[in-house]
Parts: structure tokens; sequence; C-alpha cells
């Protein structure tokens, strides 16, 4: 029998929780190249429109599961399933996040690396209390780089750059990596959200407690394109630089404004590595959930485990920035390249597909209006009606198209 998770005793803690995990380096280092790689503007729109047409809805499916289900990803779904009288082969879902939970930690401590590397500093301080201020100073940071690129920079062009259209940029790749990103930026579809769903307070209120911690990751990308691209365009750098963008172009950006540079270099650095240390450990809690509650290990043998086994991943996908960088598999150029994409654009699709599925067809009855805190009978109705129908729908249509465009070169727009 799986234990049940302990709960968290003020309504802050999810929220800071789970904007940890959410503001990451998604925000900072996958957003703006994303943007870049994929022609800035329509990629820019297209990932706004789904984070409020899909993203909120099946954020909200997965941190309700946690919340009733009151247990780590794979327990929550088997209790969830048991009162739905639903299979119980629904926790493939929950092993489906823990399997991309392993996957993208194997690579995303190496980005946390390069990060550390590049700000030539080390963290040693309680960072569960820093998280408190450094995540607003991150924020902070941020916003005075917007400030300070719309007068050094070019604003204009970057303002351009990051919400133009341009037609010949739409195809299925591009959709799949806005709405892929727009999953990843917000930490769905590993069971990070089901853990911390299932350590909320019973008197929070999953809608609302959604759309906070989705605005302000949302927030935080936006202003990370707003800070990056003005600087980059202005001082004359090309923007699709790919995942070297924020590290080579940056570094080389900050080289270029002085005595200025050298001060905000390092603090941004120094915050990404705190933005994506509190991520890291989200990414891990699914797993050190799933072995503490449902094999009864201690949290320190679990993390243990855990940790050691990303550690060997994460040896693949140093490699693949080195010796392995030439190892393509299919169409993707290296073994980094690959897990990243099987992970993010691959699993994270396929386990909110299943997350959307599961709560708007099998849980239909076991929702109520006040875990959820939504009273209006309409918009309760439109929430279930996107999980039932439109999500699954269209993340598979582009699931479909976007894999066969990327892995065999097949495309039909
Ligand atoms: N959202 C984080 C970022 O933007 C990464 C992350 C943390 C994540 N937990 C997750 C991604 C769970 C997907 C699922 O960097």
């Amino acid at each position: 029998m799986a234990s049940q998770s302990s709960q968290w005793n003020n309504n802050t803690a999810f929220l800071l929780a789970a904007t940890g995990s959410a503001v990451g380096l998604g925000n900072i280092w996958g957003f703006p190249y994303k943007a870049g790689e994929n022609g800035g503007g329509l990629f820019v729109l297209l990932y706004i429109f789904f984070v409020i047409t899909l993203g909120l809805p099946v954020f909200m499916a997965e941190v309700f599961i946690g919340k009733k289900g009151k247990s780590n990803p794979v327990s929550s779904i088997e209790t969830l399933a048991k009162k739905s009288k639903s299979s119980s082969k629904w926790s493939i879902v929950g092993y489906g996040g823990i399997l991309a939970s392993l996957i993208i930690a194997g690579y995303y401590a190496v980005i946390a690396g390069f990060v550390i590397n590049y700000g030539f500093i080390s963290a040693d301080k309680g960072i569960d209390k820093a998280m408190r201020f450094l995540l607003p100073m991150l924020f902070v940071l941020v916003i005075a780089m917007v400030g300070y690129g719309a007068v050094a920079g070019d604003f204009s062009s970057g303002l351009n750059y990051l919400f133009s259209w341009k037609a010949e940029d739409f195809s299925a790749g591009t959709i799949q990596a806005a709405i892929g990103q727009a999953f990843f930026s917000m930490s769905i579809g590993m069971g990070t959200l089901m853990a911390f769903g299932s350590y909320m307070p019973s008197d929070q209120k999953v809608s609302k407690a959604s759309a906070v911690v989705v605005t302000a990751d949302t927030g935080v990308a936006l202003l990370a394109g707003l800070a990056i691209f003005p600087l980059a365009l202005g001082l004359g750098f090309s923007p699709n630089a790919g995942d070297t963008l924020v590290f080579v172009t940056m570094t080389e950006v900050f080289a270029q404004l002085g005595s200025v540079g050298q001060f905000v270099g390092p603090l941004f650095y120094f915050l990404l590595a705190v933005a994506a240390f509190s991520s890291m450990i989200s990414i891990l809690e699914p797993s050190v959930a799933y072995l503490t509650q449902k094999h009864s290990m201690t949290r320190a043998k679990a993390s243990t485990y855990v940790v050691a086994f990303c550690f060997l991943l994460s040896l693949i996908s140093v490699a693949g920035h080195n010796v392995w960088s030439n190892l393509s598999i299919g169409a993707l150029d290296n073994p980094f390249e690959a897990m990243k994409y099987f992970a993010d654009d691959f699993l994270l699709l396929l386990v909110g597909t299943g997350m959307s599925i599961f709560v708007g067809w099998r849980l239909e009855k076991v929702i109520d209006a006040d875990t959820m805190g939504i009273h209006n009978k309409a918009l309760m109705g439109l929430w279930v009606f996107i999980l039932k129908v439109i999500s699954p729908v269209f993340l598979m249509v582009i699931w479909t198209l976007g894999n066969l465009q990327i892995l065999f070169d097949i495309r039909f727009f």
C-alpha cells in the first residue's frame, strides 16, 4: 500500500515550489533560443496561444490528480482509477512521466553545469530559504535587463523579432516546438505538478494556484526574450545561435557592455543557476516520491539512487557535447539532442495527452468545484471539454506530424 504525501501547511509553499519548478532554464535558456531557431514572432504567438488554451487546462489537470490522489504520480493515478472504476493500467501515464523526468534530469543537470561554468560561481547557501528572495531577484534583474536593453540595445528590432509574424515559418515542427516548449516551461507532463499537488493544503484552489504559476512562468519567458534580443540584435549578433544563445552570444554581449556587463553578467548566470537548481529538484521529485511512497524507501536512499542514475544518464548528455557530438541518431544531431527531443517533444506531450484524457473522460465524476475553485458551470464545462476533446485531438495530431517532420523529414505543411 502506498503511503500518502504529507501536506504543506500554507498556500505559498505550493506557489513558491511550483514557480521555482516552472521558472528555470526553459524560460531563459530554452525559450529565447527556440524562438530564435523558429523565426521569432510566429513561435512566440503560438507559444502564448498554447499556454492559455492547452497549457493551463492540462496544468490544472495534473495538479488535480495529485491533489485528489494525495500521493506520488503512480499511486495517485491508481487511487483515482480505482475510485472511478477505471483500469489500473492508467498508471502507465505516471510511469511515462517518471521516465521523462529521469531523461530530462540527465540533460538538465548538464546545462545547469554550463550555467555555473559560464558564471564562474558556485552557490553554497540554504537554497530553499534563499529561493524566497533569489526568485524575486531574478524577476527584478530580468526586468532591469529589459530596461537596459531598451536603452543600450535595439528595442524595436527585438520587439519586431519576437512578435512579427512570418508566414514561411509556419510548419508542424514549429507548432510542435511551441507546444513542447510551453509544456516544458510550465513543468507539465512528468508528475512534478502531481507530486506538488499532493502536498497542497486542502483549502487551496487548483485553478487559482495554477493561474498564478502559469502567469509568472510565461511572464519570465517573455521578459527573457525582451531582455536578450534587443541587446543581441543591437550589438549585431545573430538571434539564431541555437542553444548557445544564452551562453556564447550573451557572454559576448556582456563583454561588450563594459563595466555594466561585468556586473550584470555574473549576476545573470548566478540567478539562472538558482532557477535551474530549484527546477532540478522538482524534476527529481516524482521519482523520489515514487520510491519513498510506493517502495517504502527512505528519502535519503531514494534520492541517492535517483541522483546516481541521473548522473550516469548525464554522462551520455555530456558526451553529446564533445566526444559524441557527431554521433547522430536519425535526424537528431547527437545523443544530447536525442535525449532532449525524446523527453521534451515526444514524452511530455504523450503524458500530457494521457493526463488530459484520464481526467476528462475517467474522472468527470470525481472532479469537484471546491477542489478546483471553479464554481461557474460554464467554465467548468469548458475546462472538461478542453481536456476531453480539444487537447487530446490537437496534441496527438501535432505530435504525429511533428515527429514525422523531425524524425523522418516527412512534411505536410
Ligand atoms: N519548467 C522547468 C524549466 O522551465 C523545467 C522543469 C522542471 C520541468 N520540472 C519539470 C519540465 C517537469 C517538465 C516537467 O526549466
